[in-house]
């Protein structure tokens, strides 16, 4: 038998160079899983019943779910078919890139950004181009400007961003989005978007008008809650949307998925979703609060999670953890604090080189953080 690392039949090299999506750690111990930008609260009990209505799981759902796309067109002030689903945003994005970017081309994002961007050209051959984020952890939306040639087709901008946190602002968007050739394709992933507080933070809705390059992605997981089912969706000119959908798995979006979103959109359903996304802001904010009063330097936080920079807090701080102090800013062991946060219980995302991700979770976990996070910075200070 050969060894099962090793592919018994030939693959493309390029596909085989590049690890797979890693997703957040599971628990294996009682604790709180802080680690993929989850909601912390139970699914909506009207989602949960309008799913037990939906019996028909051997038929195919109708791919076109017209009354879904209608109720978000409505939300957007646009036409049904300016709405595209998809079995989350994430599906909506390789389409993207599979539709603009292949051969010879190349699109480009920000770096850290959403763990799947990296790889989503993979398959079509385009080659990802990433753009270091400025000092605060923002986009730096002028060094993106400028790594644009004749071969970049898409670019993606996350905002809020994730993993560190800020929204692109309106007037950076404008000004960017000013620099972008007419025919080039710009994607707004603003997954976590309900729960921006930022009052200049573009909004697609604002925006999408202004743009026919332009496409506004959306998602069920985060704010509504339906990460396990997987529907998302995008917003911009048909012509984009339907090569998307050319590029798209068929059927993937599931009539449960459908039943699901169009529960979260009832008037009720809505309602009890601004309530649950206020609190989770609130909690985001007094996370930012507790962590900073730690002395470190966490960046704006506008989504569902906090970031923790690798190199954070001015010299002079209480505490040194996990390593060195590098000319006047501390640098956080971010794989250490991970793995305190582990032997606590409390599962958090990593990213090795840049900073630690903790999502915004239970009431109770914002005190297990600080207090992990504390014990951190004492144990190695
Ligand atoms: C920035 C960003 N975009 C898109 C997604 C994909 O979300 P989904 O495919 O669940 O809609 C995520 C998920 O974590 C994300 O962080």
């Amino acid at each position: 038998m050969s060894d099962s690392a090793t592919p018994p039949v030939r693959l493309r090299p390029e596909v085989l160079a590049v690890p797979a999506y890693r997703q957040g750690a599971a628990p294996t111990k009682p604790g709180f899983k802080l680690s993929s930008n989850e909601n912390p609260f139970d699914p909506l009990p009207s989602v949960l019943a309008a799913l037990q209505g939906r019996g028909d799981v051997n038929r195919y759902a109708g791919a076109a779910m017209p009354e879904l796309r209608e109720l978000i067109a409505r939300r957007f002030e646009v036409r049904p078919d300016r709405v595209h689903l998809g079995a989350g945003s994430v599906a909506i994005l390789y389409q993207l890139v599979h539709a603009a970017a292949g051969h010879g081309d190349a699109y480009l994002h920000a770096w850290p950004s959403f763990e799947a961007y990296p790889a989503l050209g993979l398959a079509s051959g385009a080659e990802a181009i990433r753009v270091p984020l400025n000092a605060r952890a923002e986009h730096d939306l002028d060094a993106m400007a400028e790594a644009i040639t004749p071969s970049t087709r898409v670019i993606l901008l996350c905002t809020p961003n994730n993993p560190t946190g800020p929204a692109i602002r309106r007037d950076a968007f404008d000004r960017f989005m000013a620099r972008v050739p007419s025919d080039t394709l710009v994607v707004l992933d603003e997954a976590y978007r309900e729960f921006v507080t930022d009052p200049e933070a573009v909004r697609g809705e604002d925006v999408l008008a202004l743009h026919e390059n332009l496409v506004v992605l959306r998602t069920f997981s985060k704010a509504y809650g339906l990460a396990g089912l997987r529907i998302g969706y995008g917003i911009g000119h048909p012509a984009i949307l339907s090569a998307a959908a050319t590029a798209a798995i068929p059927l993937s979006v599931t009539g449960l998925a459908e039943t699901a979103a169009l529960a979260s959109l009832s008037p009720d359903a809505q309602a009890e979703s601004a309530t649950r996304i206020a609190e989770i802001a609130e909690r985001r904010d007094e996370l930012v609060r507790g962590l900073r009063g730690l002395g470190l330097d966490v960046p704006d936080a506008q989504g569902n999670f906090v970031w923790i920079p690798e190199v954070a807090g001015a010299a002079g701080d209480s505490g040194a953890a996990g390593a060195a102090t590098a000319g006047s800013a501390r640098r956080i062991d971010t794989l250490a604090l991970a793995a305190a946060f582990a032997e606590a219980g409390t599962l958090v995302r990593p990213f090795p080189g840049e900073g630690v991700r903790i999502s915004v979770g239970e009431t109770e976990s914002l005190a297990e953080v600080l207090r992990i996070v504390r014990g951190f910075l004492s144990a190695a200070g």
